[in-house]
């Protein structure tokens, strides 16, 4: 069977305004206008498979958003091709639509003066869904994001870890097979992180969708995803197992060590001196427990960013 998401050595650059400093290049930007080319996305390549739950990572300005954008047909892109489904994502066919949902946790796709329940009724309306399959899918999600007791509160009523699951409710009422989530734990408190966490992996699980996460909270990475694929710069520098990037990328492991009353110390030492380094700490400290581990993915990822 095809992969269902094929991104094939694609690119994207936005054409901005450029607009020269001072009065004078305010001015003449009214006249002429010049424009420059922001590359947000450079030559990338994946695929997807069928029920993957895939983690996209990288810095503010990577070119995650414009990729999820390109996967659902909202940007067409500069080179390349996508392909989602069997279908370009662009040609926006309603049987694609219907099948595909982008969720962006800063955008809200709700109606701010309505319950939400409308909202899922529209939703309902636009995508055809007979209400039997209505009414199971939504007391389906409703259970497992535990939010029965606002659907008729007014939208602009509600919390913002509230508001979100109310969005996956609407985001995923037509039951898509792909699913875009774009931060979606943005701005969540550590509860609600959590309980957004346990909803995807579980809806991952039980309807076998494929689903592309971006966050730059690497606790949701961890947690869900054991492939991600890490972008910098609009260029894809990772894509494999979460663990696989240690093994690639970690230069130095962490010595731990505990002393007679009971502090800690660390200390970063390059993989193949740590057998010196052990023996140097050993002679220089009374220790009662020694540890060697890996550094911390978060420190990794944050150095494979810093590298470039
Ligand atoms: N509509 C736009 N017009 C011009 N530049 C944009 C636009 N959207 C994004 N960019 C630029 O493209 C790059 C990638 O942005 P984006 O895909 O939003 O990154 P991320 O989601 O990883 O933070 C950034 O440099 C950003 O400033
Ligand atoms: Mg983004």
């Amino acid at each position: 069977m095809a992969p269902t998401i094929i991104v094939d050595s694609v690119s994207k650059s936005y054409q901005v305004h450029k607009k020269s400093p001072g009065l004078w290049g305010s001015l003449s930007s009214l006249v002429k206008r010049e424009y420059t080319d922001v590359q947000a996305v450079r030559d990338i390549s994946f695929l997807i498979e069928e029920g993957e739950l895939v983690g996209f990572i990288g810095p503010n300005g990577a070119g995650k958003t414009t990729t999820l954008k390109m996967l659902s047909g909202l940007l067409y892109p500069s080179a390349g091709k996508v392909q989602v489904l069997g279908s370009d994502p662009w040609e926006r066919k309603p049987e694609f639509l219907r099948q595909i949902s982008l969720v962006m946790g800063q955008k809200n796709q709700l109606w701010w003066d309505l319950p939400a329940e409308e909202s899922f009724r529209l939703a309902r309306d636009i995508y055809n869904i007979p209400e039997p399959v209505y009414k199971k899918t939504l007391s389906n999600l409703v259970e497992m994001l535990n939010i029965g007791d606002v659907l008729n509160v007014q939208v602009r009523k509600l919390s913002l870890g509230q508001r979100m699951k109310a969005e996956l409710v609407a985001a995923l009422i037509h039951s898509p097979k792909v699913l875009f989530l774009d931060e979606p734990t943005i701005g969540l408190d550590v509860v609600m992180q959590k309980a957004m966490r346990d909803f995807i992996r579980e809806y991952n699980k039980h309807f076998h969708g494929s689903i592309i996460l971006t966050s730059h909270y690497m606790d949701d990475v961890k947690e869900l995803c054991r492939r991600v694929i890490v972008i910098d710069k609009g260029h894809i520098m990772f894509d494999g197992l979460l663990a696989d990037i240690v093994k690639k990328y970690a230069k130095n492991k962490v010595i731990e060590i505990t002393l007679e009353d009971g502090s800690k110390k660390e200390e970063e030492v390059p993989r193949t001196k740590v057998a010196e380094a052990t023996a140097k700490i050993l002679s220089k400290y009374t220790v009662v427990d020694l540890t060697v581990k890996e550094p911390e993915i978060e420190d990794i990822v944050r150095e494979m960013f810093g590298k470039q």
